[in-house]
């Protein structure tokens, strides 16, 4: 989704721009460019349709770009095609302002025909270049006064970056829900989408709040509201460390973080679990234990991977405290004018805290009068910020599009606050204990797991030419089955469906034909007699099985062509040691098919777009 990166301060910028936005392209994207201020006292705009490295390439054939100051972008279409002339930076068309943004201007179309009825030319199909000649129609020698009218007149979302030829050493950004960080380095700032692109140079920051302005030169910074009201920021320590986000010696980070998987879950519940005590710590929801216990419902609310992990928070929820529990599309409920009654707490999952849809639901629940909790991974992210209280994933950055360690943590939070609240109503310090024991052995089952990665290869092989797949798990693995089917979905463009197991004889059960592959979620468990019926009514039609098993149980290997085992774990815990085969066939299937794992086609990391 986007990404920004601006310079001001005492050295040439090209080389850092380009090595931000290569920092950034996690984030997905189709197209980039760069513009600096050049001691000619010209901006100079280079922009390229695809890759970084198309852009990098094109700069090289012509004169080094040698400006301090200069705003670089990766672009994920909205409005107007995937072309150049659709690419940022924009410039206006009178007082040689140049403008990069992350987000949509919803109102674009009257401020377009306002903008042609004074003279104004476009030359691309974007809202983005609308802002450009807005800010430039308002310019009346201070570029951020003008950027300041100009975001007082515009509806939607935006995180953007602004230089202008008659300000050298000045620019300006401002952010309304969408991600934006200044990085404060000596005699330097950088502007950026995400800590990434920043904590090479600095680990000094300050994150804009939603309609802030900054402007920014090499040795100062001013904060305003859109309505010049100054605010003073909180400056703070980034936490990110440079090699959480390099790749590691792996080829993917997507594989790295599948492999990071055991040492992130230990990251997850350090601190946070007591056996002796059979007792759950959680410093960012103890001031609401007492509302949380007395709640009367929790809705969680999310997309994505996020949601496939707070459906199993649903079924958490409803086993461990004992409080009825339900899982929404955050999409849907932000719509849907949802009630909220006395006792209902809302709790947000993300893992980039920046999800438009799942933000504004959040919102719309602390509007009704919700408490509302957040489970996320980004710190200092947007829907950390507006909860009233939350609980971090602590898994480390997550590079890889395909959310893989962040599922994980997802799930092993919710464990940790059902846990947390039925501790307080009705669960034992024994039966606590005994789940606290077992929450500890994860880590261990996750890592016997990723032993079978060449095994699990190797049943990719022999599949990957199959079109269509189904998924299907019952209990607390029906939405580790959805999650299965979303990685192989969206990073192998197989088509895949996941479903509870019982469902398919309600008609999906008419796909299955000669040799197509279905995964089931089959291990130890309280339907798990259930599931091999489910599996018959398969093999009984010529589908191939590949199971997910226990290990010791021999019975499933005559019901399935493959097996993928995994060690025993109590049925609660086991959907963080089952989607771990399921997220490796999804990896090797699409590295088989020569995709790109870390950047598939279409989508964003973080969608901060409704
Ligand atoms: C998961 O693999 C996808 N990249 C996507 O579904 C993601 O989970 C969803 O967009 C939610 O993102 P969030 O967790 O950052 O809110
Ligand atoms: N809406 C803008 C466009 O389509 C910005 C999209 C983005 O966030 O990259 O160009």
């Amino acid at each position: 989704m986007c990404g920004i990166v601006a310079y001001v301060g005492s050295k040439p910028c090209c080389p850092l721009l380009i090595e931000g936005l290569k920092r950034l392209e996690y984030r997905g994207y189709d197209s980039a460019g760069v513009a600096i201020l050049e001691p000619s006292g010209r901006i100079d705009v280079v922009r390229a349709v695809g890759r970084v490295s198309v852009l990098e390439n094109r700069l090289t054939q012509r004169k080094p770009l040698m400006g301090s100051l200069g705003i670089a972008h990766t672009r994920w279409a909205t409005h107007g095609g995937v072309t150049e002339p659709n690419a940022h930076p924009h410039r206006d068309d009178r007082h040689g302002i140049a403008l990069i943004h992350n987000g949509i201007i919803e109102n674009y179309s009257t401020l377009k025909t306002w903008l042609q009825e004074r003279g104004h030319v476009f030359k691309s199909e974007t809202d983005t270049e609308v802002l450009t000649m807005l800010i430039g129609e308002l310019y009346d020698g201070d570029l951020e006064a003008a950027v300041q009218a100009a975001l007082r007149e515009v509806t939607g979302a935006y995180a953007i970056a602004v230089i202008c030829e008659k300000e050298p050493g000045v620019l300006v950004a401002a952010r309304k829900g969408s991600p934006l960080m200044v990085g404060i380095g000596a005699d330097e700032h950088i502007v950026a989408s995400d800590p990434s692109a920043v904590v090479a140079h600095t680990t000094q920051a300050m994150t804009l709040e939603d309609y802030q302005v900054c402007r920014l030169t090499p040795d100062s910074f001013r904060t305003s509201t859109i309505d010049n009201v100054p605010v003073t920021p909180k400056v703070h320590e980034l936490e990110m460390e440079l090699q959480e986000i390099e790749r590691g010696g792996y080829p993917h980070f997507m594989l790295k973080e599948i492999f990071e998987q055991p040492s992130a879950i230990q990251q997850t519940m350090r601190g946070r679990i007591d056996k002796r005590e059979g007792r759950i710590v959680l410093g960012g929801v103890g001031q609401y234990a007492r509302e949380l216990v007395k709640a009367r419902r929790f809705i969680l609310t999310a997309q994505g991977t996020a949601l496939h992990a707070a459906k199993i928070g649903e079924y958490l929820f409803e086993e461990l405290a004992k409080i009825p529990a339900e899982c929404e599309y955050a999409s849907e409920f932000r719509y849907r004018n949802p009630i909220i009654e006395e006792g209902a707490v809302v709790i947000a999952v993300s893992q980039s805290g920046e999800t438009a849809d799942t933000l504004a639901a959040l919102r719309e629940a602390k509007d009704r009068g919700a408490l509302a909790l957040g489970v996320v991974n980004a710190v200092g992210s947007t829907i950390a910020r507006e909860t009233d209280a939350g609980v971090y994933l602590r898994v480390g950055p997550e590079i890889g599009v395909a959310s893989t360690k962040a599922f994980v943590g997802q799930v092993a939070v919710m464990t940790m606050l059902a846990m947390f609240i039925g501790r307080r109503r009705f669960m034992s310090v024994e039966q606590a204990a005994g789940l606290i024991d077992a929450l500890e052995k994860i880590p261990d089952a996750i890592g016997r797991v990723l032993e079978e990665s060449d095994h699990i290869r190797k049943v990719a092989t022999r599949y990957i030419e199959r079109e269509n797949w189904l998924f299907l798990g019952r209990g607390y693995n029906y939405p580790t089955a959805l999650e299965g089917a979303l990685k192989l979905k969206e990073i192998s463009y197989i088509h895949a469906e996941g479903m509870p197991a019982a469902e398919m004889k309600h008609g999906p059960i008419a796909l299955i034909n000669e040799g197509m592959p279905c995964v089931f979620i089959a291990n130890r468990g309280s339907q798990y007699d259930k599931v091999l019926s489910n599996i018959q009514e398969v093999r009984a039609r010529g589908g191939h099985v590949i199971a997910v098993a226990t290990e010791g149980d021999d019975e499933i290997r005559k019901h399935a062509e493959d097996v993928f085992y995994i060690p025993d774990v109590p049925e609660c815990l086991s959907p963080m040691v089952a989607v771990v085969p399921l997220q490796l066939l999804a990896y090797h299937a699409a590295v088989l098919r020569g995709h790109d794992v870390d950047k598939p086609r279409n989508l964003a990391k973080s969608v901060t777009v409704e």
